[in-house]
């Protein structure tokens, strides 16, 4: 089996890019992750790669005079690494249309709300502020608009009422980490496929039940 040459493109912590390298040790996972990339230096992810064996590349961005500048920097990083997937993961800094253009369907990325909800900074907070009981998180294919593109994958998290900006980003942490590693096997291995402006899986497994928040009381309500 092939496998797709991968980057993965962070800002800072790097949990969804660590869940996505642990995803890829197993053998049959349709994607290798070969090559870490961030626009800050000092993110923690950049050494949680290297433990892992991963070319890591820092390329801070306030050194560029222009965007182009910087993506033509990263492009170059890409090309020399023979990358042929981008998954961005906590990736904070706009990308130009050029560059969304030539990974036009080759770049993935995840966000901490169910899209098209909640799109943009402060999801957590701003979905406490509307007073919603279930959000979640995207894996999503880009397009120039941020955070637009066909959801590959979306997974759903209650929100409880002494919830917090913080205890609920971490429960929809959780589920991030999941759900990305899932998502970039179901893209990568070509299951899940862009169709139109919608995502296709074949052999797709039924449907889920539905999520209840709060949840009933007894098992058969
Ligand atoms: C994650 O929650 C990710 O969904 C979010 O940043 C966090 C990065 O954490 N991304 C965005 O908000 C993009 N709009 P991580 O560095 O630990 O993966």
């Amino acid at each position: 089996m092939t496998r797709v040459r991968t980057a993965v493109l962070i800002s800072g912590r790097g949990s969804n890019m660590a869940a996505l390298v642990e995803a890829a040790k197993a053998p049959d996972y349709p994607a290798e992750i070969v090559l870490v990339i961030s626009n800050r230096p000092e993110a923690g992810g950049l050494g949680i790669a290297a433990e892992h064996g991963i070319a890591t590349e820092a390329i801070d961005h306030t050194e560029f005079d222009s965007r182009a500048a910087f993506e033509a920097r990263v492009q170059e990083a890409l090309d020399r690494h023979d990358i042929a997937l981008v998954c961005l993961a906590g990736f904070m800094r706009i990308l130009t249309e050029e560059f969304i253009a030539r990974w036009n369907n080759a770049m993935i990325n995840i966000h901490p709300s169910l899209l098209p909800a909640f799109k943009g900074l402060d999801t957590h907070q701003r979905v406490l502020d509307a007073g919603v009981r279930i959000t979640g998180c995207s894996v999503h294919v880009v397009r120039p608009e941020m955070d637009t593109g066909p959801v590959i994958a979306q997974a759903a998290v209650p929100v409880v009422s002494d919830d917090d900006a913080r205890t609920l980003a971490a429960r929809v942490l959780e589920a991030e980490h999941r759900l990305y590693a899932y998502a970039l096997e179901l893209f990568a291995s070509g299951r899940a496929r862009v169709s139109g402006e919608r995502i296709v899986i074949e052999d797709e497994p039924g449907a889920a039940s539905a999520l209840f928040s709060p949840p009933f009381p007894r098992p058969d309500q």
